[in-house]
């Protein structure tokens, strides 16, 4: 049989199988019979929520002490049960524990091997909460973590991106409207762009850390417990900043999973244009860059070939991004309170657009630092295309012409400069009058591509010396 997710061949490779072992369960007590062996892998979430064990038991630790410090549990049971917990840590961490199917999700995993190890007071951990809660803080304390590591990755690729930009802030490039060429631009100017779009993915994904940051725990099934728990307690213990008003909404809503996927579909989204303009470059029409060979892959059939995979692979893992918020959109929508089983199918997606996102901000980070830069021909493609023309425009402007003259003339002039062969930068004085008596010899400044990046010298232009203090800015601005 060919394994998929729901087979026996798929979990034996993940888990120690022990399906349909009714006696372990730890809700066994009012069925009759024991769980259809399918039903049983279908239902069961272990395969993939077992990544959540250390929030798991850091949860279950924070717990014990909120119900010791309340008089629910004594000191030494709190004791015992936390050294029990600390030995499944090191187990799980040294791969020596065998996750159970029969035993469904990662919690009741690890509550009832507790109970194996450490006797009848395992059975207290549990008092004054509920799996539904539990996973809520699971997930969100998981979240916590990975929004922190994928910050420094953010980071880490704006670093790269300014490193990049300092060397080039006088650097020509084209600049292109509809993928034709506009203005000169210079190509420092060009990365810049892209570290605005990663500094407000860097502020959502700050913004999206303060509604992850809430404790759900207490919330217990759905309407609370009768137990006199501390959630501020709990909540020091585990660093979140805020604890859930409303023990209903803790345990159903996953809009804070919802809001990183957004997060990281608008990462992706950029990270594919970024891609793109990288492939565009790095061909042989362009020849902007060079990729390292370490980020590119060959052709089996044509030898000449260097593939820019890593940028293609990035542009198109944007789709798996937009989809997983699709996804938890639509898991959520319609959804009545309180918890539903459907909210297992959270994690998926969520871990999916967590894994993939690390993945595409790293490897960007490693490979920037060696692309290879080729400023003639950078140059030689800011020559063409006739790049300066907006600037003739505004010579006319500033000699008296209205502008709308002034884009009517030049525009002549273009057509008879692509009629003649030559380029703006090549029209003699002579040529040019025939279009306007007010071009001057002055002109000729005008018309080259240095002279239009200087002119555009004003806040957030294109001028080298904008360039170069908007990195500096950008250093003190970036997301600490
Ligand atoms: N594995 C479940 C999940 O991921 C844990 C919560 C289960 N709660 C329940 N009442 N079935 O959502």
């Amino acid at each position: 049989m060919v394994e998929n997710r729901y087979t026996a061949a798929y979990f034996s490779g993940i888990v120690a199988l022990t399906v349909n072992d009714d006696t372990t369960k730890p809700w066994a007590g009012r069925f009759n019979e024991p769980t259809d062996a399918f039903v049983e892998a279908f239902t069961a979430s272990i395969g993939f929520d077992k990544r959540l064990y250390p929030h798991d038991i850091a949860g279950s630790i924070a717990h014990a002490r909120m119900l010791a410090k309340v008089g629910v549990l004594t000191a030494a049971e709190r004791d015992t049960i936390i050294v029990g917990l600390e030995g499944i840590l090191a187990d799980i961490n040294s791969g020596q524990f065998a996750w159970s199917v029969a035993l469904e999700d990662v919690h009741m995993n690890i509550e009832t091997r507790l109970t194996e190890r450490i006797g009848a007071v395992g059975k207290k951990l549990h008092t004054g909460r509920s799996r539904n809660d539990q996973v809520a803080t699971d997930v969100r304390l998981y979240l916590r973590d990975e929004i922190d590591a994928i910050a420094t990755e953010v980071r880490r690729l704006q670093t790269a991106l300014l490193d990049l930009a300092e060397p080039h802030c006088a650097t020509i490039m084209p600049g292109f409207t509809h993928l034709q060429t506009a203005q000169p631009i210079t190509f420092g100017h060009h990365l810049l762009a892209w570290f605005e779009m990663l500094q407000r993915d860097q502020q959502r994904l700050r913004d999206c850390r303060k509604r992850v940051n809430v404790m759900p725990l207490g919330a217990a099934a759905l309407a609370g417990t009768t137990y006199p728990i501390d959630r501020q307690e709990t909540a020091r213990l585990l660093g979140f900043e805020a604890i859930a008003e409303n023990s209903l909404d803790a345990v159903s809503d996953r809009d804070f999973a919802i809001e990183f996927a957004a997060f990281a579909a608008v990462l992706g989204m950029h990270l594919s244009r970024f891609a793109e303009e990288l492939i565009l470059w790095s061909s042989a029409q362009f020849r902007f860059i060079d990729l390292p060979d370490r980020f590119c892959t060959g052709s089996s059939i044509m030898p000449q070939k260097k593939n820019p995979d890593v940028p293609e692979l990035v542009r198109g893992k944007s789709g798996r991004l937009f989809g997983n918020l699709m996804a938890l959109l639509t898991l959520m929508k319609g959804q009545p309170l309180a918890y539903n089983k459907d909210n297992q199918e959270d994690k998926e997606p969520l871990f999916d657009s967590i894994d993939n996102v690390k993945g595409c901000l790293r490897v960007f980070a490693d490979m920037l630092p060696h692309v290879q830069i080729n400023p003639t021909a950078m140059l030689a493609a800011a020559q063409g295309g006739f790049s300066t023309a907006t600037d003739l425009a505004d010579y006319l402007v500033r000699k008296g012409v209205a502008f709308r003259d002034a884009h009517e003339i030049v525009g002549r002039t273009v057509r008879y400069a692509i009629e003649t062969g030559k380029d703006l930068a090549q029209l003699s004085l002579a040529e040019l009058q025939r279009f306007s008596s007010q071009l001057q010899a002055d002109v000729v400044a005008v018309l080259s591509v240095e002279g239009s990046v200087a002119a555009r010298n004003h806040l957030g232009a294109t001028a080298p010396a904008q360039v170069q203090a908007a990195i500096k800015r950008a250093r003190q601005r970036m997301v600490s």
